[in-house]
């Protein structure tokens, strides 16, 4: 049975004593980023802070701190969790839409005020306070096909933001056909929900798939929505707290700068912004916050599973030699992809290399290895790299491709639209066909048990 709400996840985690309850006033401003950097560090808990200074809004964070959470969030194991994704991909849900949900106990239409929620600022260069987790709820606006997807969002007033939709993401691909068409364009911001909706944002799908019926799918059982109050768009009904966005287009201000996923900042640049039209939120709600910067954090934890899956699916129709796909959160789970094959003939490895560059998430790096070798273990695969390449064959540089979202060896001042860079593609598989020198064997070591030699 999926978790109903982020209080069933958080349940759960409790459960497995994999849950933090903070009594102490935590200060919104610099601490609450401590605190999270440090339990990221240490493959820690997730937290509520139950007191933040000038909220009575609880705050919870790395609640997708570790592979261990993502695992009790798809209810699964290690050996299972691909398998129960892709076939979940494969299996979408209608959501039900109700008349009524908790996410809507309370409804503020005047006087709307963000101050009220703990939002953190969480390192001394960011540019603001920022949302961090909120799943961001479009729609298409010539289609009507919703897209939920997760989104930085500054605050820049009492009921006004500002964000980065990066014009390669749906988010942003639904803003600008807005802007093209002269059509309003509106948002939703849902924060605190069922732990498979936030993993089910990161899913590379086509544009005109409908995530609701994905995350359905996802969920194995159908996600319920609520219609908003001010804008035409549905929610999710369990979810903590909504707010209702419309996006001003024509008016933009300076945004950030920002610590990213890369590790590093991106610099303040003129964005759109947003007025919420509308908060609503369940009784006694809980906010969500989560920390950014260089890997391992929550981002990377988010995006593992469910860019691998859509990885493999990807690849899968056309090279079936594929076996295992790895996108290591060391390269953002995007600039680093490595991938097992079976080999049918010479030169299949530079194929899979050469699809694996065209992929909408941009790697940088695409490294092919025999499948003996254990892509999840990066020592595995520098060994392979160490020993089964010759360089000059192997080795190749595609030029002016797109370029990695927000790579910072990339000129900033270049339009987000316009940064190219190279990429690198590496056979690591043994020559097709050709000999190789034999593998050191010692048949019998893994059963072989070594009390016995205290015998
Ligand atoms: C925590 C988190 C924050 C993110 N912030 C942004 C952001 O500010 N802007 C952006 O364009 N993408 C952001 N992303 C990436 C998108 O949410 C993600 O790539 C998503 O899959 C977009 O999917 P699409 O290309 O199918 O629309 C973020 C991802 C995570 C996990």
């Amino acid at each position: 049975m999926p978790y109903k709400d982020l209080r069933e996840y958080l349940k759960a985690l409790e459960e497995h004593h994999d849950l933090l309850r903070v009594k102490k006033p935590i200060d919104t401003y610099l601490e609450v980023g401590k605190v999270l950097r440090k339990l990221y560090s240490q493959e820690g808990p997730a937290v509520i802070f139950e007191n933040p200074i000038g909220s009575d809004v609880p705050l919870v964070g790395a609640v997708y701190s570790t592979r261990s959470k993502a695992l009790l969030a798809f209810e699964s194991d290690e050996e299972h969790i691909m398998d129960k994704v892709l076939a979940g991909m494969k299996r979408p849900l209608a959501p039900v839409l109700k008349d009524k949900g908790e996410c809507q106990e309370n409804v503020i239409l005047d006087n709307i005020d963000l101050s009220r929620f703990p939002i953190p600022f969480y390192t001394p260069k960011d540019g603001g306070r920022y949302l961090t987790a909120a799943i961001t709820v479009s729609k298409d606006p010539e289609t009507g096909v919703p897209d939920i997807g997760i989104y930085r969002w500054q605050v820049i007033g009492p009921d006004r933001l500002s964000f980065l939709a990066q014009p390669f993401h749906r988010f942003g691909k639904n803003l600008a056909k807005a802007k093209k068409l002269g059509l309003p364009f509106e948002a939703a911001l849902v924060i605190g929900t069922d732990p498979v909706l936030a993993y089910t944002t990161q899913f590379k799908v086509p544009d005109n798939t409908n995530d609701w019926f994905l995350a359905g799918g996802l969920r194995g059982e159908p996600v319920e929505l609520v219609k908003c109050k001010t804008v035409d768009l549905e929610v999710p009904a369990t979810a903590e707290v909504v707010l209702e966005l419309k996006i001003n287009y024509e008016e933009e201000v300076m945004e950030g700068p920002f610590g990213e996923y890369t590790g590093y900042y991106t610099p303040a640049s003129l964005k759109p912004t947003a007025r919420v039209t509308a908060i609503t939120h369940r009784d006694n709600p809980l906010f969500l916050g989560l920390l950014t910067g260089k890997p391992v954090n929550e981002v990377h934890i988010l995006k593992q599973i469910p860019f691998e899956a859509s990885f493999y699916d990807f690849l899968k129709p056309q090279f079936p030699s594929v076996k295992k796909v790895a996108i290591p959160p060391c390269g953002g789970v995007s600039f680093y992809v490595v991938i097992a094959i079976q080999q049918r003939y010479a030169g299949e490895a530079r194929q899979v290399i050469m699809a694996a560059l065209s992929h909408t998430i941009r790697p940088k790096w695409v490294v092919v290895v025999d499948d003996d070798i254990n892509v999840q273990d990066l020592n595995d695969v520098n060994w392979a790299l160490s020993f089964h390449v010759r360089p000059k064959d192997d080795i190749f540089i595609i030029d002016n491709v797109p370029a990695g979202p927000l790579d910072p060896v990339v000129r900033e001042s270049a339009q987000l639209t316009k940064r190219l860079l190279s990429a690198v593609g590496i056979d690591a598989t043994r020559p097709f066909g050709e000999g190789f020198p034999a593998l050191v064997e010692v048949p019998g070591w893994e059963d072989y048990d070594l009390n016995q030699l205290n015998k």
